[in-house]
Parts: C-alpha cells; sequence; structure tokens
C-alpha cells in the first residue's frame, strides 16, 4: 500500500509517501516565523501558505522518492482538528488527486495520527494507554487497536502546549515557546513549590492548564527582571544575560517540572485503573511530547511498569505528513475510506466520536 499523507491543519505543510510502513520520503515547509511575529497562527496567513506551498513541495516529494503519481494508492489529508482554512486546502489538494488519479480518498483524524506516528519508527504492542500532548490537546486513551479507542481523560480548559506557549510568551520568548522553554529548563534549577500541580489531587483522568498560566502571571508580574524580550523585526528572542538568565531558566525549569508532573500524574493514575487491564505499552505523542522530562519521566513511569515506551523521534513528534500517511495505509489497509463529498471536522470531537462515525469501512 503505497499512502500520501498530507498535514495541512495548522501551520505546517507536509507531504509525506509510505509504503508497507516505510517512509519514502517527506517534503514540509513550517511557518513559524512567519506567525511568530503575531504572536501566534494567524488563519488568513496560514492558508494562503499552504496554498502556495502545496504544489510544489508534491512535485518535489514525487521527484526525489521516484514515485509516479499514478501509483500511489491512497491520499490521507488532515481531515481536523485545526483551523478551517487551512484544512481545506489539503483536503482540497486531495480530493482533486483522488478524483484525477483514481486513489482511494481518506480524511485523516490529525490527533489519531500522532497517536500512532511512533509506529513508523518501531513496534507499537496494543493494548497500549496513550498520552497525547500538542498545541491545541491534552488526552489520555486507552488504545486497543487502530480503530478501537477509549478516551480516559482531557484537558477541561488549555492543552499543555498552550501552557508552555502563553507562559513563553509572558517570558518574553516567541511563539511556539515550548521548545524554548525547556532549552532554558534544562540549563535551570526547578524549584518544585514554585507552581501548583493543578487537578492533581483527584480521582478523575483529566487534565487543567489554566491556574498554572495564572501562577506564572502572577510571578512574572513581581519578578519582571526574569523576562527576556522578543525582536519582532527578525522575529528572534533577545534572552537576560548573567544572573537574569539564570533567573529565567530556573523559572522555566519549575513551570515545566508543573506542566509535566501534571501529565505524569494522570498517567500513573491511569495505571492502577481497569483502564490499564493487559496493557503492553504507554504511548507518548504530540508536539509536547519532544519536551525533556516529559521523555524522561514517561521512561521512568513505563520501567516501573514493565510496559514499553513508544515515543516518536523528535521529528515525528511536530506535526508532519508521515504520521498521516502511516495510519491512513493502516485504516486503509482495514477497508477504511472517505466518498468525495467528505467534509472538514476543524472543532472535530476526540477520537472515536469524530474519527470514524463518518467514515465508510468496505464501501458501507
Ligand atoms: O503537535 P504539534 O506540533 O501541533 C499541534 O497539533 O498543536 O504541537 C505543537 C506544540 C506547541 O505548543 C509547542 O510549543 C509544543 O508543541 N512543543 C513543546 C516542545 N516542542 C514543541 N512543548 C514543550 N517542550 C518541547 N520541547
Ligand atoms: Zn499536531
Amino acid at each position: 500500500m503505497l499512502s500520501l499523507g498530507i498535514e495541512t491543519s495548522c501551520d505546517d505543510t507536509s507531504l509525506a509517501l509510505v509504503a508497507d510502513n516505510e517512509l519514502l520520503g517527506q517534503e514540509s515547509v513550517g511557518q513559524a516565523g512567519m506567525h511568530a511575529l503575531f504572536g501566534g497562527v494567524v488563519p488568513e496567513l496560514a492558508s494562503r501558505e499552504h496554498a502556495r506551498c502545496i504544489g510544489p513541495l508534491f512535485d518535489r516529494l514525487l521527484r526525489r522518492t521516484g514515485v509516479s503519481a499514478g501509483d500511489i494508492d491512497v491520499v490521507c489529508p488532515a481531515r481536523g482538528p485545526g483551523l478551517a482554512g487551512s484544512l481545506l486546502v489539503g483536503v482540497g489538494f486531495a480530493k482533486a488527486f483522488a478524483l484525477g488519479s483514481g486513489a482511494r480518498f481518506l480524511g485523516v483524524n490529525h490527533l489519531h495520527a500522532h497517536i500512532f506516528a511512533a509506529g513508523l519508527e518501531g513496534e507499537l504492542p496494543l493494548p497500549a494507554l496513550a498520552l497525547l500532548a500538542s498545541g491545541g490537546h491534552s488526552m489520555l486513551y486507552r488504545v486497543d487497536a487502530p480503530d478501537d479507542f477509549t478516551l480516559l481523560g482531557r484537558s477541561l480548559d488549555d492543552a499543555a502546549g498552550e501552557a508552555f506557549d502563553k507562559a513563553g510568551k509572558m517570558l518574553g520568548l516567541p511563539y511556539p515557546a515550548g521548545a524554548a522553554v525547556d532549552a532554558l529548563a534544562e540549563e535551570g534549577r526547578a524549584s518544585p513549590r514554585l507552581f501548583p500541580r493543578p487537578y492533581c489531587d483527584n480521582e478523575n483522568l483529566d487534565f487543567s492548564f489554566s491556574g498554572l498560566k495564572t501562577a506564572m502571571w502572577n510571578h512574572v508580574s513581581a519578578h519582571p527582571e526574569c523576562r527576556g524580550s522578543f525582536d519582532a523585526t527578525s522575529g528572534e528572542a533577545v534572552l537576560p544575560q548573567g544572573d537574569r538568565r539564570a533567573a529565567l531558566a530556573d523559572v522555566c525549569a519549575s513551570y515545566r517540572l508543573a506542566v509535566v508532573e501534571s501529565l505524569c500524574c494522570k498517567v500513573e493514575k491511569a495505571f492502577t485503573g481497569s483502564a490499564a487491564a493487559g496493557v503492553r505499552s504507554l504511548i507518548a505523542a504530540g508536539g509536547v511530547a519532544a519536551n525533556t522530562l516529559l521523555r524522561r519521566r514517561m521512561r521512568d513511569i513505563a520501567d516501573r511498569r514493565g510496559v514499553r515506551l513508544c515515543v516518536p523521534s523528535l521529528p515525528l513528534c511536530a506535526d508532519n505528513g508521515a504520521m498521516l500517511a502511516y495510519l491512513g495505509a493502516l485504516l486503509a489497509g482495514a477497508g477504511y475510506s472517505h466518498p468525495p463529498d467528505m467534509e472538514i471536522v476543524p472543532r472535530g470531537r476526540p477520537i472515536p466520536d469524530d474519527m470514524l462515525r463518518a467514515i465508510h469501512k468496505d464501501g458501507r
């Protein structure tokens, strides 16, 4: 099965070809630099940029992989969640391609694809517990099969990535700030009591991060000297030096610890409940799974529980076409496809409701 994945849900245009679980090639263009000037993604600019880049990226992908368009069996764009105008560019391109070439067409849920991304790099033993932490979502699932999910918990307010991005903005770091906060945190010393562990003291598996954001606001208001600044012309962060840089690094380390422990306390809790019955692996996925401390803590949990840790390499944690091509191939192989009038689902409900309801299995 030769599968073309198309990611345009937010600010990355990324196209990839996967054949028999192997990545043949991927071509991507990111827009972070452009949106950093505005402190967040500007939807109108994002969709225009996708429309400008998608055709040339597809040509380059074919050229570099030596694949001819007529050999592609299934085309799998991100169907949602994401920005409507951006999703429409990828889905429109995929529909046109499928109609012209006769390939099958299958819209793939972006979150669902994140969860399976690690499968491109190694075995992903199921059933699994999966933590998905990205810029827009924080979810905990039990995964029994590529098309069999149970949602165990989700963020009641901000996502973990959003918590990093908004805190970073308060600290004067450019959007998206997760990676910069992480890098600074590696230099700093965390004070475990500087920030709270919101929503850990209860029995459910949901998350909440908005209180952490408020705590950061209060801290920065009281200690403005720890802030960096942002040069809007170059889009670059200007970090303080000396003691002030050390103070900034310490705040980042304390904040990162609070976010990561808030995520991990619910993963630990999931392992003590019936949802963990028979579980063979622990998956961490989404952009925040690139976080250095989260990766270390998830490794500790997996080792203690005696399950395999499945975390994608850093490029596969971020938004990418390869994960869509990979999961699309799995689902297409199981008989799933969409009709050409499939609609995007910009604010799709979490898997499995949104994911499989409108999908047609074996033509039904
Ligand atoms: O999955 P993703 O690339 O896009 C969405 O689907 O949202 O996730 C992007 C998010 C951003 O919030 C970004 O700040 C965060 O992932 N992120 C990180 C790190 N690298 C990216 N957060 C914490 N630590 C990192 N190293
Ligand atoms: Zn994503």
